[in-house]
Parts: C-alpha cells; structure tokens; sequence
C-alpha cells in the first residue's frame, strides 16, 4: 500500500501473535508492546540524516557518522501511545517529546484535546505521532492536526496495528504523512474496534477495563 510500511519482520510478527491472545497478561502485553516499540522505532528512524565527527578509538582517530540535525519529537495520543514511547525513547535517548491528550466524545465519536504539549520548536523537527491501533484514524488526524497548527511540517506516524479505513481516512486528511506499521488487519466492527485485532490497548497495557 502507497505511503505504508508493514514491518513485517520474523521478530514483530511472532510478538505481535503473542500480544494478541487473550490470555496474555497485562505485565507480558506491556512487555511485548516495548519489545516491538523498539523494532518499530528502528525502522522509522532507518532514513534520519547522519554526519561525520572525530573520534578517537583506543587504536586511532577516525571520522564515524553520528545522527545530524535538531532532534527528533516523539508524539505520543495519551494514553495508549504512552505505552511505546519508552521503547522509543530507550533508543533515541536525546528525542524531544509532545504530549497529545485525546478523548473520544461517546456520542460523535470524534477526538476532543484535553491536552498538548509540545517543544517550542516543533516546526524545525521531525515528528513521530505515535498511538498503538490505527482504527477511525480520528485521533490520529486531530493529533497531526493539533500539532501542524503549531506548525510541524515534516510528520510521520507510527503504529502497532492498523485497519485499512485509518489508513484511507489518514490519508485522505494528511496525505504527506507516512505510516509505519506492524500489521494491516481486515478491518472495523461496529463498535470501530480492529478486527481480529487485540482488544482495548489502553485497557490491556494499563489492566484497565
Ligand atoms: N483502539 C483500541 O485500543 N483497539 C481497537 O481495536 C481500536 C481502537
């Protein structure tokens, strides 16, 4: 699919079936959910511009690339997206971070911000929206919309599974904006729950019910 890449590698999928089951406990989803967080992040990072310094070895002096430019923002939709920020950050250490709280009104079902905070500079950055299911891709729209009026430019989105509605209505909202995802499931129930899909991830991530 134009603009989406499945990381469909042996190690995320295994993890991805494991996070799946029912019968997983909240400790092991959460577990997993970093695990794959941190194969997640490898790809989407895999393009990031790097630059020669001096470095000098034990044995000698050498010029070796080290990540260029201002750092990276992660983004993640409170509160699932909370959940794999820390895989991100345990291996982009020096990322900035932009907090978007999002409700879902239980009647329109649209995203309603109770929350957002961002570094001042965002516009110079590269953002990564983070959030686990791609379902309506409602909260995954407002939260770039929040964040490209506070003038981000250069957007990415990153999630653990996806339905094909998100990615057409995420698309059609913000076409420039590329998604990196684990796996694309067959679609949304009537509840807009990802089917087979994992459940709540909120809920399963926190033991929330
Ligand atoms: N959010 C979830 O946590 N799960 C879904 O299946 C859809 C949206």
């Amino acid at each position: 699919m134009e603009g989406v890449t499945v990381v469909d590698h042996p190690l995320v999928r295994h993890k991805l079936t494991l996070m799946r089951d029912r019968t997983r406990s909240t400790k092991g989803f959460r577990q997993l959910l970093n695990e794959i967080g941190m194969l997640l992040c490898y790809e989407v990072t895999r393009d990031l511009p790097t630059e020669l310094i001096e470095v000098q070895t034990p044995i000698a002096t050498m010029r070796a690339p080290v990540l260029a430019g201002k750092k990276l923002v992660f983004a993640p939709i409170l509160r699932a997206g909370a959940g794999f920020l820390d895989a991100m950050l345990d291996l982009v250490p020096s990322a900035r971070v932009a907090h978007i709280g999002l409700y879902r009104d239980p009647e329109t079902l649209q995203a309603v911000e109770y929350y957002f905070k961002a570094p001042a500079d965002v516009a110079e950055r590269l953002v990564i929206v983070i959030d686990p299911m791609l379902a309506t891709a409602n909260s995954a729209i407002a939260a770039i919309d929040l964040l490209k009026q506070r003038g981000a430019r250069d957007l990415r989105f990153v999630c653990l599974l996806a339905a094909p509605e998100g990615i057409h209505r995420l698309q059609a909202a913000h076409p420039e904006v590329r998604i990196w995802t684990a796996a694309i499931d067959e679609g949304l129930n009537e509840h807009s729950y990802i089917v087979p899909g994992l459940g709540d991830a909120g809920d399963r991530m926190y033991g929330t019910r």
